[in-house]
């Protein structure tokens, strides 16, 4: 035991930051309009779009088909998505498109014999595809808010998709990392993509997908879930075993839901509602901080890390049980966001000892590092403003390419809690709120986020990163409110999450000094370092009303603006 606790207390001393001051960063700074994406061809596209007089939902549309096609592990128009929009007026609104269960899916679908989950069923192949909602909700989001026609929003992709671009490093390795996966569940081989060594600089044409964006752009939803694209992934679904349907796909619609709201330290906050449990479980982790001298403690000091796992212990617990489709269970979104119930929560915090999560509530497994998704954020030079997360869920989603139409489907159906008690791919835990129903949207953690200051536009952030989105969007909001950084800084800053289940802190390197982590081990804390967590896109309104970028360092990510 003591040879295991010495172990540890090396492998943190070797991952520490060491107490050094650094000059501030600033990230891109423009006067009018920006977009940051996690590609810098995507980011481009939604620019050009608002130079052409759109607004950020056609930035926001433009520069997300854009993404599809050259940041296809995640970038899609075979998943779905949450949009969180705050207009020049004040006004906010959210759109839900995230993907449904299709109508022959059934509780034990990923159930074994026994009764054991068989976690690749709902990861990888045509089995663990939702029905994608992507399409449906851009249609719905140009139809209420957008300026410029649907087809200048499309053609930007199309023309990537059949012209070619360059690829990066970054992505020529996710490329190479999927070949294996790509003949194993593909019949019909996506010839364009297979190349054992794909590498930067290589130019990669998406052919069949142009087509397919081209039937979008000319028919817009019905171009995706009717006719030849729908045919082609009923197809799949055949080829596959997979369950989607024509009426499955004819039958999705995205749903206009009421954001979430909050106050923290006088700002507010701004978030997605459930299905996702992002913003519930961001304004949790808020509350349960907002009355601590976190400034004063220091950024990342042993006593803001213990504070802020704590409280992610009893946010994680609580989304295990109480967060799945509105539309399905009833959740109690108003009490868990309360200043009574997190004070309450936090009642038995201790300042200087861990609490064991067992204690909480029991959950005991590994964690499976996977967690595709992208993040954009908007702003227009008219003030308008837009959160979008879209996803995948795992890199490259199911590994099925939809035959003909060239894109990748989700696996978003992993997000379902397919059997109470035991993990998803990010090793969160749920119970019978996000059991699988036919139509049901499976539980989200993403967390597109925009908060105010003073009635005032003041951040736009969101991140991918599975249920590390929900504690990156946390420590990047306490970066900038609490600890005066700039966009830049709070976006490159190391992070660090817990998740009540497993009972670990995962930091990534230099996230701790050695003095901070030796303390919180001493507290009682486990930690467990991981390469990366979270890639935040984000933009900062400063005070001289310019627009700051922050462009996550840990992707390609790149602010553009004017
Ligand atoms: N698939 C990741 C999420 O929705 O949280």
């Amino acid at each position: 035991m003591k040879r295991i606790s010495i172990l540890i207390l090396c492998i943190i001393i070797v991952s520490c930051r060491s107490t050094e001051t650094k000059k501030p960063i600033t990230g891109l700074v423009v006067d009018s309009a920006m977009v940051v994406s996690a590609h810098p061809l995507a980011s481009k596209v939604g620019v050009d779009v608002m130079k052409k007089g759109g607004n950020a939902i056609d930035a926001a549309i433009a520069t997300q088909l854009a993404l599809a096609v050259v940041y296809p592990g995640a970038g899609n128009i075979g998943g779905g998505g949450f949009m969180l929009a705050r207009m020049k007026d004040g006004s906010v609104d959210a759109l839900d498109y995230r993907e449904m269960a299709p109508s022959k899916a059934t509780a034990n679908m990923y159930l074994g014999e026994t009764g054991e989950a068989i976690p690749a069923l709902s990861v990888l192949g045509h089995l663990a595809s939702g029905v994608p909602g992507t399409v449906a909700g851009l249609e719905e989001s140009h139809k209420k808010y957008g300026k410029l026609p649907w087809k200048d929003l499309v053609q930007p992709s199309i023309d990537l998709a059949l012209n070619g671009f360059v690829l990066t490093e970054k992505e020529a390795e996710g490329m190479k990392y999927i070949q294996e996966d790509l003949k194993k569940y593909n019949s019909v081989l996506p010839t364009q993509l297979i190349n054992e060594n794909w590498k930067a600089g290589d130019t990669i044409k998406h052919t069949d997908l142009g087509h397919a964006l081209e039937r979008i752009r000319d028919n817009g939803k019905a171009g995706f879930y009717e006719g030849e694209t729908a045919k082609h992934i009923v197809e799949e679904m055949t080829r596959g075993n997979g369950l989607i349907t024509y009426e499955d796909l004819k039958n999705y619609n995205a749903v206009w839901r009421v954001p979430v709201t909050t106050q923290y330290k006088g700002y507010k906050v701004i978030s997605m509602p459930p299905p996702s449990s992002g913003g519930v479980a961001l304004f949790q982790l808020l509350k349960s901080v907002e009355n601590q001298p976190i400034k004063e403690w220091g950024w990342n000091s042993a006593k803001t890390v213990h504070l802020m796992t704590e409280a992610e212990r009893r946010a994680y617990a609580d989304r295990s049980i109480y967060l799945g489709d509105p539309d399905f269970v009833k959740v109690p979104v108003e009490l868990l966001i309360s200043n009574q119930y997190n004070k309450e929560r936090m009642s038995n915090f201790q300042p200087d000892k861990a609490t064991p999560s067992s204690d909480i509530k029991e959950g005991d497994f590994s964690f499976v590092e996977s967690e595709e998704t992208t993040h954009l954020s908007v702003i227009d030079q008219e003030g308008n403003a837009v959160s979008v997360t879209t996803t995948l869920n795992g890199g490259y989603g199911s590994r099925v390419v939809v035959a003909g139409s060239g894109f990748f489907l989700n696996n978003e159906m992993d997000d379902f809690s397919v059997k109470p008690g035991a993990p998803n791919m990010y090793g969160a835990v749920g119970g019978e709120a996000n059991k699988i129903e036919p139509g049901k949207r499976m539980l989200s953690s993403m967390t597109p986020t925009i908060v105010e200051k003073d009635g005032n536009l003041f951040m736009v952030v969101g991140t991918p990163g599975g249920t590390t989105i929900i504690t990156s969007v946390f420590q990047t909001i306490l970066n900038v409110v609490d600890h005066g950084m700039t966009m830049q800084e709070a976006v490159d800053a190391k992070r660090i999450h817990s998740q009540w289940a497993p009972d670990l802190v995962f930091n990534e390197k230099k996230a701790l000094t050695e003095k901070d982590s030796l303390a919180l081990v001493s507290m009682g804390h486990t930690f467990k370092m991981r390469n990366s967590i979270g890639r935040v896109d984000a933009i900062l309104v400063r005070p001289d009303k310019k627009l700051e970028g922050g462009a996550d360092p840990r992707g390609d990510d790149k602010a553009e603006g004017y």
